[in-house]
């Protein structure tokens, strides 16, 4: 919670204040407690603010695709643990599978630590409520802003990295359908849709994967 250290709170203000100081710091200590007890009420009722969206989005986006593929994303929703307890869960999770590099697991404890601390409302909504609230800020037109040109040899680690849980080894199908030989491949507006934006379970990657990513992506599955 970095906002509690401001310039002036400082410094031990509070201990300052223990010792004789003179009244103003007194003051001062006093007026730091208060306005970080009034930081502090305002980040619990509500603590999107202290999140940025686009950092929102992703840590959805990713709990949805590599948190979703052992259990239900409920059962962290449902969690309210202070943050010590969220890194060392978050370390558990990647111990037994989950597949995060080290960016993108401190997107998702940010994310956790800010929505899912102890003194969070009771009922909050599911990571694919969530999803569905915090529409991408670009459109799908963004997709056609210049011929991308995918490589396939890096579509294959890119896909085994981020599709393969749900579309199976070799795209050949799973909790997803099968993407290999799908003629949505040929249709590459929809697939680009579908593959920014989601659809129902399929999450969204246009917060997660560069445009160059899902190129690679689509040049591999070509292959297949
Ligand atoms: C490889 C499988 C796997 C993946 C991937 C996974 N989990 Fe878990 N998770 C488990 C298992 C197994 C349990 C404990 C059994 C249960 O309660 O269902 C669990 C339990 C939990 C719990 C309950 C508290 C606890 O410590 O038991 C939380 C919170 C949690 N996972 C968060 C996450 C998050 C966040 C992610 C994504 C970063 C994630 N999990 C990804 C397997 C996984
Ligand atoms: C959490 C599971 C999951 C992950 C991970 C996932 N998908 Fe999907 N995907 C689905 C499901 C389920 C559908 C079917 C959606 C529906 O019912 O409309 C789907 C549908 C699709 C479709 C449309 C297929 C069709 O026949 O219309 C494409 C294309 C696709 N996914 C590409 C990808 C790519 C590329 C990735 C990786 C960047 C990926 N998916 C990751 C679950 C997933």
């Amino acid at each position: 919670m970095e906002w509690v250290g401001s310039p002036v709170c400082d410094g031990g203000g509070m201990s300052k204040s223990m010792t004789h100081k003179t009244s103003g710091f007194v003051l001062a200590a006093w007026l730091c407690t208060l306005l970080g007890w009034v930081v502090m009420t305002a980040a619990q009722e509500d603590d999107r603010g202290t999140i940025q969206p686009a950092q929102a989005r992703q840590a959805l986006t990713l709990i949805h695709a590599r948190c979703a593929v052992c259990h239900t994303t409920d059962l962290i929703v449902q969690q309210r643990l202070p943050a010590d307890r969220w890194t060392v869960t978050v370390e558990k999770m990647m111990h037994w599978g989950a597949d995060l590099s080290k960016d993108e697991a401190a997107v998702v404890l940010q994310f956790v630590t800010a929505r899912y601390h102890s003194g969070a409302p009771d009922h909050l909504p599911s990571i694919e409520e969530e999803l569905a609230l915090t529409a991408p800020a670009w459109g799908p037109s963004t997709a056609s802003d210049g011929p991308l040109v995918g490589v396939s040899e890096r579509g294959a680690e890119i896909f085994a990295r981020n599709c393969q849980a749900c579309h199976g080894e070799g795209a050949m199908g799973g909790a997803g359908p099968k993407l290999a030989r799908n003629k949505i491949l040929k249709n590459e507006g929809v697939f680009w849709e579908t593959v920014l934006h989601g659809r129902g379970p399929m999450p969204a990657w246009g917060a997660v994967l560069s445009h160059q990513e899902i190129s690679d992506i689509h040049a591999w599955l070509a292959t297949r």
